[in-house]
């Protein structure tokens, strides 16, 4: 027998950066219940899917294989161990016990600039726990239940679960109506190296950060000032706040005991070109940047003419991933 899932991407608005103290739960193999410090809030990525196939198997562990017919995945060992034990992980909660195959795959490179841990978490959960439920012959558990298992594998693939915007403040996340139903998503990809020190590396880092003492009031701060300019269509405010956003978690990076980065000299020369833009047109589109060198940028529908000059000014320099040039 074989089930199948898909989830997508999600780009945060507000960041996830720190886990709170009881993250220290024996129950989870990898010991990271990822309960974040301060709350977050993310635009789903809908064009951008991971997808996750299961199927029974006789042998006596899970194992990990890239799903054929779709864009070849390569996880290297860490990153396979660390998809399995999600799956040994809710296996447990339900009390289950048979192995499966675990099939997925992306339909975007992994090069692209993209963390695919979200969407992929977010699949192999709904897919697991819809394998498990069907052969339990129990319901399914609510999207908020699925959220929260999804969570304890990687802390943003609760807010896949969602859309189009979706807030996650403790143990899940929920959908949060904001009139801005499609945006388009382009990400200006400055390097696609394998980063040196990994997102769930960096929450542990910030810790050392002096400014990380205020760094969840902060970002709730933020969040409700950005949640009220977008509900009161205020654009260039909500520029300038997901601007500050990214600017704070990227200086907890820095001001780390040892100081670590993602910035490459092509993330400041782009992020130097959107801000003239915006500074010229009074206009242009949200930026925001996760813990990696390449630069996300989200634009209204009807900004076309912003999106094609957007598209003319950093094509020289940078690929840009989108799905519509
Ligand atoms: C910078 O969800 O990748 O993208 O919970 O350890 O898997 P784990 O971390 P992860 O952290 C994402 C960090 C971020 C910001 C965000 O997506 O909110």
């Amino acid at each position: 027998m074989t089930w199948f899932a898909s989830a997508p991407a999600n780009i945060a608005l507000i960041k996830y950066m720190g886990k709170s103290a009881n993250n220290n739960v024996l129950s989870h193999p990898n010991n990271t219940r990822n309960t974040p410090t301060n709350p977050s809030l993310s635009y789903t990525l809908n064009h951008l899917q991971s997808f996750v196939e299961l199927e029974h198997s006789s042998t006596s562990c899970d194992q990990w294989q890239p799903l054929p017919g779709h864009t070849p995945l390569a996880l290297n060992e860490q990153e396979q161990t660390r998809f399995l034990s999600h799956l040994s992980f809710i296996k447990k909660q339900f009390h289950y016990s048979a192995c499966f195959y675990v099939r997925s795959s992306n339909n975007f490179p992994a090069s692209c600039g993209l963390a695919s841990s979200a969407s992929s978490f977010a699949a192999l959960t709904r897919c697991a726990v819809q394998a498990i439920c069907e052969q339990q012959n129990r319901p399914l558990p609510s999207i908020q239940d699925l959220s929260a298992l999804s969570r304890q594998g990687s802390g943003s693939s609760c807010r896949s679960f969602f859309e189009p915007f979706a807030l996650w403040q403790q143990d899940y996340a929920e959908a949060l109506p904001l009139p801005y139903p499609s945006l388009r998503h382009m990400t200006v990809i400055v390097s696609q190296a394998q980063k040196k020190v990994s997102s769930s590396q960096a929450h542990q880092a910030v810790f050392t950060s002096l400014q990380f003492e205020n760094r969840p009031q902060r970002a709730q701060t933020r969040l409700t000032q950005l949640i009220h300019a977008l509900q009161q269509q205020d654009w260039f405010r909500a520029y300038q706040l997901t601007w500050q956003e990214f600017w704070d978690m990227h200086a907890l990076f820095e001001t780390a005991t040892p100081p670590f980065g993602y910035f490459l000299p092509g993330t400041m020369m782009a992020l130097h070109l959107l801000r003239e833009y915006w500074h010229i047109h009074q206009d242009g589109p949200l930026v925001t940047m996760d813990a990696g060198p390449n630069i996300h940028l989200l634009f209204r529908p009807e900004q076309q003419t912003v999106y094609q000059e957007i598209a003319d000014t950093l094509s020289p320099h940078f690929q840009l991933f989108t799905p519509h040039i």
